[in-house]
C-alpha cells in the first residue's frame, strides 16, 4: 500500500483536483484506491459526489479518539469503482484545535495508526491536505512515505516551497523515516510567456524532483468537480483526463521510496561511486543558532545527505558542510535559523523566479 499525501500550504494550487483525479486515473488503471479527505473544507468529498452533511460519520470520529481506538473502515464509503473515500466534514476544523490542546505524543500519529490497521486491500491511499501546515497536515506527513506538492504555474513563489521542504526535512529527522517529495506543475497555460518561463525555472531548480507530467489548465476539471466525478469518469478524452492519466503512469512507474533504516550506512556514503567528489563549504556567523544547507543536490531539503561540523573561532562560529557530489553545476542556499540566504562568501549566484538569489557551485 503506497500512501501519498498531497500537500501545499498555499491555497488553490490544485491539491484537491490532483488527489481526486490521480485517484480516479489510478482506479481506472485497475488499482484499488482510498482517498482520505483531511481538509475541513471537504472539497475532495464533494468532488467525489458525496455531500458531507448527509453522512452520520466522518474522519473526525476516528481521529478524535486516541490512536487505534476506532477503525477507519467504520467511516469509509464507496465513491465509484475501485475508489473509496474516508470523508471529511467541517467538524474536522474543531479537531485541529482539540489536538492542539492535547499534549499527547500520539496526536500526530492518529492517521498513520488508522492506516496501518487497515486490511491489506488498497494499492494506493491519497491524502488531500488543508492549505496550512497544522496538526492535520502533520498527521498526513507522518502517515505518508510520499508527498506530491502541486505548484501553480500562474503564480509561483519558490520560498513557500522551500519552507515546505524544510518542514518535511524536520519531520524526517523526528520520525526517522524518509518522505520522498515530488513537485507537480499545475494550472499551466502554455500560451502565456510567464507560465512557460516559470515551468523552465521550476524544472531547473527542482530537476528530478519534478514530475515530467504537467497539469494544464482545463475547464473540464472544474466541471468534473462540480459534477462530483473524477475526470476519468466525466470527460475521459479532455486534456485534464489525459494529464492525470499521464501522472498516474508516472506514479505507477516510480518505485515507492526505500525505508531509510533499511539502507546500510556504508552503502549510502558511496552512492555515486568513484565519480563523487567531496565538496566543503563554510558559513561564518556570530549570531546564528542553526545553519543548514539546501540545494538542488539534496532536493532543497536542508542538510539532507550533508555532513556538518561546527567550530568556534572567538565569537564567530563556523559551520562546515561536507557534500558528496558528482561533477556538475548546482544551486544552493543556506538556511540560517529558518531564513533562506545565498552564500555571502560566494560571488557566483543567479536570480530565481521569485526574485531571490541562489548561490552557484561548480564541481569539476
Ligand atoms: N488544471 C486545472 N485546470 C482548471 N481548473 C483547475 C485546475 N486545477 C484546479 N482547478 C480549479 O482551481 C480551483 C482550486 O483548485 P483545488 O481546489 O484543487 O486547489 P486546492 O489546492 O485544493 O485548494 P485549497 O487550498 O483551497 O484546498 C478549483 O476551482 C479547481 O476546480
Ligand atoms: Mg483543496
Amino acid at each position: 500500500m503506497r500512501v501519498i499525501a498531497v500537500v501545499n500550504q498555499k491555497g488553490g494550487c490544485g491539491k484537491t483536483t490532483t488527489t481526486v483525479n490521480l485517484a480516479g486515473a489510478l482506479a481506472a488503471d485497475g488499482s484499488r484506491v482510498l482517498v482520505v479527505d483531511l481538509d475541513p473544507q471537504a472539497h475532495a468529498t464533494l468532488a467525489l459526489g458525496i455531500d458531507p452533511e448527509e453522512l452520520d460519520q466522518n474522519l473526525y470520529e476516528i481521529l478524535a479518539e486516541p490512536a487505534g481506538v476506532r477503525r477507519l473502515e467504520e467511516v469509509i464509503i464507496s465513491a465509484s469503482d475501485g475508489l473509496d473515500l474516508a470523508p471529511s466534514s467541517i467538524v474536522l476544523s474543531a479537531l485541529e484545535q482539540k489536538l492542539a490542546a492535547e499534549r499527547h505524543d500520539s496526536r500526530t500519529e492518529r492517521l498513520s495508526v488508522a492506516l496501518d490497521n487497515l486490511p491489506p486491500y488498497y494499492d494506493y491511499v491519497l491524502i488531500d491536505c488543508p492549505p496550512n501546515v497544522g496538526l492535520l497536515t502533520f498527521n498526513a506527513l507522518r502517515a505518508a512515505r510520499e508527498v506530491i506538492i502541486p505548484l501553480e504555474m500562474s503564480f509561483f513563489a519558490v520560498d513557500g516551497v522551500q519552507k515546505l521542504l524544510e518542514t518535511v526535512a524536520l519531520l524526517n529527522d523526528r520520525i526517522g523515516h524518509d518522505v520522498s517529495v515530488r513537485i507537480l506543475p499545475t494550472l499551466y497555460d502554455g500560451r502565456t510567456r510567464y507560465a512557460r518561463q516559470t515551468l523552465g525555472d521550476v524544472r531547473e531548480l527542482f530537476k528530478d524532483l519534478c514530475f515530467d507530467t504537467v497539469i494544464r489548465n482545463n475547464v473540464k476539471l472544474r466541471e468534473a468537480a462540480r459534477a462530483g466525478k473524477p475526470i476519468a469518469r466525466f470527460a475521459s478524452s479532455a486534456n485534464g483526463a489525459r494529464d492525470y492519466a499521464a501522472l498516474a503512469i508516472e506514479v505507477e512507474a516510480s518505485p515507492p521510496p526505500a525505508i531509510r533504516n533499511d539502507i546500510p550506512r556504508e552503502e549510502k556514503e558511496t552512492v555515486g561511486g568513484d565519480s563523487t567528489r567531496e565538496v566543503v563549504v563554510r558559513y561564518r556567523d556570530a549570531q546564528a543558532g542553526e545553519v543548514r544547507i539546501a540545494g538542488d543536490f539534496n532536493g532543497w531539503i536542508p542538510d539532507k545527505g550533508v555532513r556538518s561540523m561546527i567550530e568556534s573561532e572567538g565569537e564567530t562560529r563556523i559551520w562546515t558542510k561536507i557534500l558528496y557530489l558528482p561533477p556538475g553545476t548546482y544551486q544552493y542556499r543556506y538556511v540560517v535559523d529558518g531564513e533562506w540566504f545565498r552564500d555571502p562568501d560566494n560571488t557566483d549566484f543567479v536570480p530565481t523566479a521569485a526574485g531571490q538569489e541562489n548561490s552557484v557551485l561548480v564541481v569539476r
